[in-house]
């Protein structure tokens, strides 16, 4: 019987090489549901996959060069399958000679464009713009639109592309960008009015075959900018101060392959490391890098939870004596990170007293707040602050998933909650938390996904063409 996983994860292999032999067959899309049932403590071992957030940089950084790009400790999620999907329509090979390792060899790249049916699905798929533009002098992505979470512009990634002497051009809802006549970009000097990660890692790599020099100033300083530099470096690179607020690139003439293994995902560590204080549990948390997670495991610390370092890559998390309120504010890196604030909620719902969370990255990110609220959680929104009573009981409930945190937030709340909770839409989890209901199972929860025929509203939502069974045929 083979996994459904393993058919999920080379659906577009098995599509593309379908489609190339013009027979096309269609997986019945399936929109699955968590239902957990709470208040079991989690204990064991858990190992966290690689960093989606890093992942995606690094596979699009392969287009920057003919030879064969290897990466190690790619995980296992959806999003990963849109970014490869993206690589092989633009004409690149992406090789899995094991499940978490891809082989991307950019040598034959025929089209320069991420379509809007895939950046619909996932927004880095802008991340297409500067090393297309960088190498081949020319690209066409179509503009992200806004998102649950905000409105999230590009304009920052397209102000630097002009500043390298690009011709951007916004036609029909693409952006179409031009090299200058030589067909290369030019060094610049460019100032982040506002710190924007992608933006970051888009012009950090378009920099990189530019002639002269570039200086990006205020810049994003994630480990996942550092992560995506040192590939770039082995790739021939000249890439320096990434990390810090400054970043110095001088352009080389080409980029050759090279093989890296991404960091583990530092946002699924933060998000066991809850699970194990909300359900007063004792977990170690194996293959992480607690020194990508001084302020979370700092912030963690002073709200109650016990966090050792076993060794550099493993923690041990308790919870003995339970949690008190502590107000936070999400920032840019090194400060808590916006994609850990949801999961911090759940958190102050179970918090002795009052706290705020003050969420200053994205203008729109609560809206897991009025599901938690669902399941009793005295929470109120009061523009970007939330203010959390607690502790509180929840209650089981159905609940629905609106972006990828909200529903690790669900989850989450769900581990503790009283009876049954059914959660919809996990397709937002899939796309960066790898097999997270096997890894909670693994260490003690009560959890299933359960499938679910997709219906045409969800197919046309979630732009999967839908095969249907023969009962839905017949119906
Ligand atoms: C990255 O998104 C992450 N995604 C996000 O993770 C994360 O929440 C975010 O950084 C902040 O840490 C990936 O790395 C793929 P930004 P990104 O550009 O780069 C504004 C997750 O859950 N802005 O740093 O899109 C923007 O609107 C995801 O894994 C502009 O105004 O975020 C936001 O308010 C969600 N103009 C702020 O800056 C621009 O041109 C930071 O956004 C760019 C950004």
């Amino acid at each position: 019987m083979i996994d459904r996983r393993f058919l999920l994860m080379n659906a577009d292999l098995i599509r593309v090489y379908l489609r190339k032999s013009a027979t096309f067959i269609t997986l019945s899309g399936i929109v699955d549901k968590f239902r957990i049932s709470g208040g079991r403590a989690l204990h064991g071992r858990d190992s966290i996959s690689g960093a989606k957030n890093s992942a995606l940089p690094c596979m699009a950084a392969a287009l920057l060069t003919p030879e064969t790009v290897t990466l190690h400790n790619i995980p296992y999620v959806r999003d990963i399958i849109t970014q490869r999907r993206l690589l092989e329509d633009i004409g690149a090979t992406v090789l899995t000679p094991e499940l978490r390792t891809h082989k991307i060899t950019a040598a034959h790249v025929e089209l320069f464009e991420a379509p809007y049916e895939l950046v619909k699905t996932m927004r880095a798929s802008v991340l297409a713009l500067g090393p297309l533009l960088a190498r081949f002098g020319k690209a066409k992505v179509s503009l992200p639109g806004g998102c649950a979470i905000g409105t999230r512009p590009i304009d920052l990634h397209l102000a630097g592309f002009e500043k390298f002497g690009a011709e951007v051009k916004l036609e029909a809802g693409n952006v179409v960008a031009r090299a200058p006549s030589d067909g290369r970009l030019r060094g610049a000097d460019i100032h982040f009015g506002k710190v924007t990660v992608t933006g970051t890692e888009n012009l950090m790599m378009a920099a990189t075959l530019a002639r002269g020099y570039t200086t990006l100033r205020n810049a994003a300083r994630e480990p996942e900018i550092v992560d995506l530099a040192d590939l770039l470096n082995k790739m021939g690179a000249r890439v320096n101060g990434a990390g810090s607020e400054t970043i110095q690139i001088e352009g080389v003439e080409s980029l050759g392959g090279a093989e890296h293994t991404i960091i583990p995902d530092r946002i699924e560590t933060g998000t066991f490391i809850a699970a194990a204080a909300l359900t007063q549990g004792e977990l170690e948390i194996k293959d992480c890098r607690p020194d990508h997670l001084t302020s979370v495991i700092s912030q963690l610390i002073s709200v109650g939870v016990v966090i050792k370092e076993v060794n550099p890559t493993t923690l041990q998390v308790t919870c003995p004596d339970g949690l008190k309120a502590v107000n936070v504010s999400t920032a840019p890196y090194p400060e808590f990170p916006t994609d850990m604030q949801a999961q911090y909620m759940v958190l102050m719902t179970q918090a002795q007293g009052r706290s705020e969370i003050v969420e200053t990255v994205f203008e729109n990110r609560f809206m897991h707040a009025s599901e938690l609220q669902r399941m009793g959680a005295q929470i109120q929104i009061e523009g970007r602050t939330a203010i959390v009573d607690g502790p509180t009981t929840l209650n089981g409930a159905r609940v629905i998933a609106s972006d990828l945190r909200a529903s690790a937030s669900l989850v989450l709340a769900g581990l503790i909650a009283r009876d049954e909770t059914l959660i919809d839409r996990v397709y937002h989890i899939d796309r960066g938390y790898e097999k997270i209901e096997a890894k909670l199972r693994a260490v003690g929860a009560n959890i299933e996904r359960i499938i679910a025929p997709v219906t045409a509203a969800q197919s046309s939502e979630f732009n999967v063409q839908v095969t249907p069974t023969r009962e839905q045929a017949e119906a």
